[in-house]
């Protein structure tokens, strides 16, 4: 299976908890529209939309929205929730929408999980009109106070490592710039999320499949698992309570002159 199809069905499967995992996307996406300012009426193009979060900020702003995605559950979700928004399934690197279609490309959280971000900006750039504007989220990776919980699944479940080639901030305005935008802009965004007690959290974790992957460890590993989980996690509620630390930077440039 290529990266692509399996990108495809891990978002296929992730359609209808999305947003409660994410719990941040609908508001970075409404940052994301803040910092690009489009004005009412603008055309706007949402790149890797999901659920949208990014694309029904632009339509409250008066937006004309076109959202593509790869993920065809993605898409249909995001027909059925927002009839007005005109969804289309489509790659990030090959936009079916003729030279200068748009005034604002728009992709929240997409760039980190594109094979190749270098065709997807040229493609951005290209449907762009002249001196449109391009805005982009990127997650910054915390680990924060979850330290601990991070230690807990490497030791039963190993440690997924972190890419070696995880796009940071600094790498996506290079590339910005190569692609041929200037006016850079980058916003840091802090959005720490407090949990009332370790129930909360063992719930946010279930969301993720948690209880599903415990099913594949031995009866009594998994029950270790539990044990030192609440322990943890009743430990940091002691401590100052639990929160899961999250970031993002916001990126925005304008498509320079050829
Ligand atoms: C992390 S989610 C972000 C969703 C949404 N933009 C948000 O802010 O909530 C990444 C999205 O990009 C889509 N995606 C992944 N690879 C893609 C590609 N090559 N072309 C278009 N969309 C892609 C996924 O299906 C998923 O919906």
């Amino acid at each position: 299976m290529t990266s692509t199809e399996q990108s495809r069905r891990k978002y296929d499967a992730l359609v209808d908890r999305y947003e409660e995992i994410f719990f941040y996307v609908a508001d970075m996406g409404r940052r994301l529209v803040e910092v690009a300012a489009p004005q009412p009426g603008a055309r706007v193009l949402d790149v890797g939309a999901g659920r949208g979060a990014v694309a029904r900020a632009a339509l409250v702003r008066g937006c004309v929205v076109t959202a593509v995605d790869s993920s065809g559950g993605m898409v249909a979700r995001l027909r059925s929730d927002h009839p007005t928004i005109t969804a289309r399934q489509l790659d990030a690197s090959r936009l079916d929408f003729p030279t200068g279609s748009f005034d604002l490309v728009t992709a929240g959280f997409v760039v980190q999980v594109l094979d190749d971000p270098t065709a997807a900006l040229a493609e951005f750039r290209r449907v762009l009109a002249p001196g449109g504007t391009v805005a982009l989220s990127l997650e910054r990776q915390t680990v924060g106070r979850l330290g601990w919980l991070h230690e807990l699944n490497a030791e039963f479940f190993g440690s997924p490592g972190e890419p070696a080639d995880a796009l940071s901030a600094d790498r996506l305005d290079t590339l910005l710039a190569k692609a041929g935008f200037d006016q850079l802009t980058r916003t840091e965004v802090d959005i720490p999320k407090p949990m009332a007690d370790p129930g909360a959290l063992w719930n946010w974790l279930a969301l993720q499949g948690v209880p599903q992957a415990l099913d594949t460890l031995p009866p009594d590993r998994a029950a270790e698992f539990r044990l030192e989980f609440f322990a943890g996690a009743e430990r940091m509620h002691d401590e100052g309570g639990i929160v899961l630390d999250f970031g993002a930077t916001l990126h925005r440039g304008v498509s320079a002159p050829e």
